[in-house]
């Protein structure tokens, strides 16, 4: 059993397949991590990013470890923590520039399919799960919100974390993120055909769970019948 959770940045996706994996214990693939690690990688050998044929090689390459623990998925990139610094503002940046590029998607392709075992359930978070990656999966979730409740999200959690803020850069940098990802050639963010579209823009993550857990029931019921 395959969940795809698709939609764009900050609309909670993390969050909600957090909720999900622990509400069914199925296994989590965040692919949003290995276009991060990817950019990463690519930043600190000093590869030009715009390159496809390097950057795609050194997704091919990644060394990369997934660590479950008590507060969340720990992720290692050469043997080394990287949980905090993948989710950097300018690493968002560099992985959507990656993301656009059609053989560092191909390199990860299968990647992200080997996070599917036999008989283990799997909740897979991303802009392209369900239309790409796990065509073939019977629940599709789009989880969406507006830019702006998006910005005044990311806002909150900078100012929460007491690091400094720009909030019309903010926004500058969510729109301008959608449109690559929306508008990029290869796996564009669109909802699956067969998705079920959710918008958080005036939902607490609670009544997001709650309605992505009785979309999830009732499209089993149906695969079931
Ligand atoms: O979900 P995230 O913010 O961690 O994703 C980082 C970037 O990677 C984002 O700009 C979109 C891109 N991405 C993608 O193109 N396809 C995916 N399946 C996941 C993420």
């Amino acid at each position: 059993m395959i969940i795809t959770v698709d939609g764009p940045s900050g609309a909670g996706k993390g969050t909600l397949c957090q909720l999900l994996a622990k509400h069914t214990g199925f296994a989590l693939l965040d692919s949003g991590a290995l276009y991060r690690l990817t950019a990463l990688a690519a930043l600190r050998k000093g590869v030009d990013l715009s390159c496809e044929e390097q950057v795609a090689n050194i997704a091919l390459g990644l060394e990369i470890h997934f660590k479950p623990t008590e507060e969340g998925v720990q992720v290692w990139l050469a043997g080394q923590d990287v949980s905090r610094q993948i989710r950097e503002e300018h690493i968002g940046m560099a992985a959507s520039k990656v993301a656009a590029l059609t053989p560092v998607r191909t390199a990860l392709l299968i990647r992200q399919r080997a996070f599917a075992v036999d008989g283990q359930g799997l909740i897979a978070d991303g802009r392209d799960m369900g239309t790409v990656v796990f065509k073939e999966a019977k629940v599709k979730l789009f989880l969406t919100a507006s830019a702006q409740e998006r910005a005044r999200r990311r806002i909150a959690q900078l100012e929460q974390a007491k690091l400094q803020v720009d909030p019309e850069q903010i926004l500058r940098d969510i729109q301008e993120r959608d449109k690559r990802d929306t508008e990029r050639k290869t796996s564009p963010l669109i909802p699956a055909d067969d998705a079920i579209l959710l918008d958080s823009t005036s939902m607490d993550i609670n009544a997001v769970f709650e309605q992505a857990l009785s979309a999830v029931q009732a499209q089993q019921a149906i695969v079931k019948a």
